[in-house]
């Protein structure tokens, strides 16, 4: 089987009606990114952290996954597909793909604040799964009994998960890149990890500077049909 690597970012889940981050409008144009997007916001004030959080989680079950997400998940019938996500939501595991890398952390775990880090070799072991419920101050867990937050990777945090995603792409057959402005890093600088065999398509309904890439300008789900066709 061919490998398929897929980028995807928060267009590919705008069709479910869940707001893109630069894009304007829905719940980021309310808060700035320092407050709700970084560590030193949850240095300053982890109430608001929590609250914004717990409301991004509530409203999780009232999107569901668009034919994006469902076409991607049907191609594991005939591509060994690898999906790395800068999403935290859970659409593609609800659309049933199997293998998936989220880069930026899932908003439906937590974890104590001290676990989780460089210091324990970023191991798993104290995350939970708490699906769409919420998580309050003075809720705590692990060995030291510490502070919950969200599994969620914010500006100022290493993205322990990069080197895995590297390995994919660069292991890749077909690179589709779809929904994402690839304007944050490390997420950005993934696709020169493709080898030069590796055919990249690009869909993203907007401008993109496709750099060699095929570039299907359209809406996520319109985008993927085209996809299909073109394989
Ligand atoms: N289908 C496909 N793409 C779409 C759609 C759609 N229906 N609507 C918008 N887009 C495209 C936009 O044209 C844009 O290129 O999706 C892209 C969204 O880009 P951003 O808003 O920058 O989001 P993203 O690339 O996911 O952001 C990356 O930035 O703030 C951080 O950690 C956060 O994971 C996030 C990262």
């Amino acid at each position: 089987m061919k490998k398929l690597v897929v980028l995807s970012g928060s267009g590919i889940s705008a069709e479910s009606g869940i707001s893109t981050f630069r894009g304007g409008g829905g719940l980021w144009n309310n808060y700035r990114v320092e407050d709700v997007a970084s560590i030193e916001g949850w240095h300053r004030n982890p109430g608001l952290m929590l609250e914004f959080y717990n409301g991004m989680r509530a409203d999780l079950p009232h999107h569901a996954p668009n034919l994006a997400h469902t076409l991607l998940a049907e191609l594991e019938k005939e591509y060994a597909v690898t999906v790395i996500t800068q999403n935290v939501d859970d659409l593609h595991e609800r659309a049933g793909s199997s293998h998936i890398i989220h880069l930026h952390g899932e908003v439906t775990k937590v974890r104590p604040e001290d676990c989780y880090t460089d210091r324990d070799g970023y191991s798993l072991r104290y995350v939970q799964d708490i699906g769409y419920g919420s998580i309050q101050m003075g809720d705590t867990g692990g060995p030291n009994k510490r502070q919950l937050r969200p599994h969620i990777v914010w500006f100022g945090e290493a993205v322990p998960n990069i080197s895995a995603a590297a390995r994919e792409v660069s292991e890749a057959d077909i690179l589709l890149i779809i929904g994402t402005s690839l304007q944050v890093y490390p997420a950005a600088g993934l696709v020169s990890y493709a080898p030069s065999r590796c055919r990249i398509f690009v869909i993203d309904p907007g401008e993109v500077s496709a750099h060699g890439a095929t570039h299907i300008q359209a809406p996520a789900t319109e985008g993927m049909k085209k996809l299909i066709k073109m394989l």
